[in-house]
């Protein structure tokens, strides 16, 4: 079948492309750099056609709660609306594990999103996963100097792959709503896999942990991003991951 990856060039994109190709489906990757604008609707009418499932793995790297929103939200409408008129009988939005009571910074937009899916007309299913093992690596990345800081942040970190590899047998199945949550193996700390990644990389930078205020601080801190007990256990370590050709060069 046709399937549309909104976002297909980003982290998780690329390999939710390449898994769809991968199960035979023809698909068609949708990004500004594909000429396609999910918040002007721009060039998405022509990306859509024929259509039966299109996968939402669009991002917004900020930590405004009302940038995050609004880059959601409107995303979400101009999607719906164009499937809607090409008939996509499937919408797939990737979610994060664990946000629920954590209206804040980033996490409000990803809620707003889950309930502009939820309350529009196309079938859908919610599809949630933790953090991905890039995550740590990222947010060194966005520092300089010999000493990062990093929030207290408990987690059990994904491979993106097998998010990527997920989301597709998610659209496969049709929708339902929501999908079980996607997490990693095993219980980690980000101040920890951090200092791993600089170990392995042989960088001499130090790790500082800090407990953000506010909501997002508490709710970072307080283990719920790891998922229950129901959720789907992905099975590459951060570990193993390290040690893949899927970890980046150098944060
Ligand atoms: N990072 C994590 O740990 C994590 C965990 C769970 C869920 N998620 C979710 O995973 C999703 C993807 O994250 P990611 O890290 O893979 O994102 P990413 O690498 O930043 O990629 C974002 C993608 O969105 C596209 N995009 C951005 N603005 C757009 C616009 N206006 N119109 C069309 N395309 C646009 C980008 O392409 P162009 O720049 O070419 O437009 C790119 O393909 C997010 O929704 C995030 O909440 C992330």
């Amino acid at each position: 079948m046709k399937i549309v990856v909104a976002g297909g060039t980003g982290l998780v994109g690329r390999y939710t492309v390449a898994a769809a190709r991968d199960a035979g489906h023809e698909v068609s990757v949708l990004s500004r750099s594909e000429g396609v604008d999910v918040l002007t609707g721009s060039g998405l009418p022509a990306a859509i056609a024929g259509a039966r499932a299109v996968i939402d793995v669009t991002n917004t790297t900020t930590l405004s709660a009302a940038t995050s929103t609004e880059f959601f939200e409107t995303a979400t409408r101009h999607l719906l609306a164009a499937e809607t008129d090409a008939g996509v009988g499937h919408h797939v939005a990737l979610s994060i594990v664990g946000i629920d009571g954590i209206d804040a910074a980033y996490y409000a937009g990803k809620l707003a999103q889950e309930r502009a899916v939820a309350a529009g007309d196309v079938p859908f299913t919610i599809a949630r996963a933790a953090q991905f093992h890039e995550f740590a690596g990222q947010l060194l990345a966005q520092q300089r100097g010999p000493v990062a800081v990093l929030p207290k942040l408990l987690m059990r970190p994904v491979a993106a792959r097998e998010v990527g590899e997920h989301l597709v047998r998610v659209a496969e199945a049709g929708a339902v709503g929501r999908a079980q949550d996607l997490v990693g193996p095993r219980d980690e700390v980000l101040v920890d896999v951090a200092r791993r990644q600089l170990a392995f990389e042989g960088a001499r930078r130090r790790v500082l942990g800090v407990r953000l205020p506010g909501a997002y601080g508490r709710g970072l801190a307080s283990g719920s991003l790891r998922g229950g007990p129901d959720a789907l256990r992905a099975a590459t370590t951060f570990d193993e991951w390290l040690r893949s050709e899927d970890r980046p060069p150098g944060a």
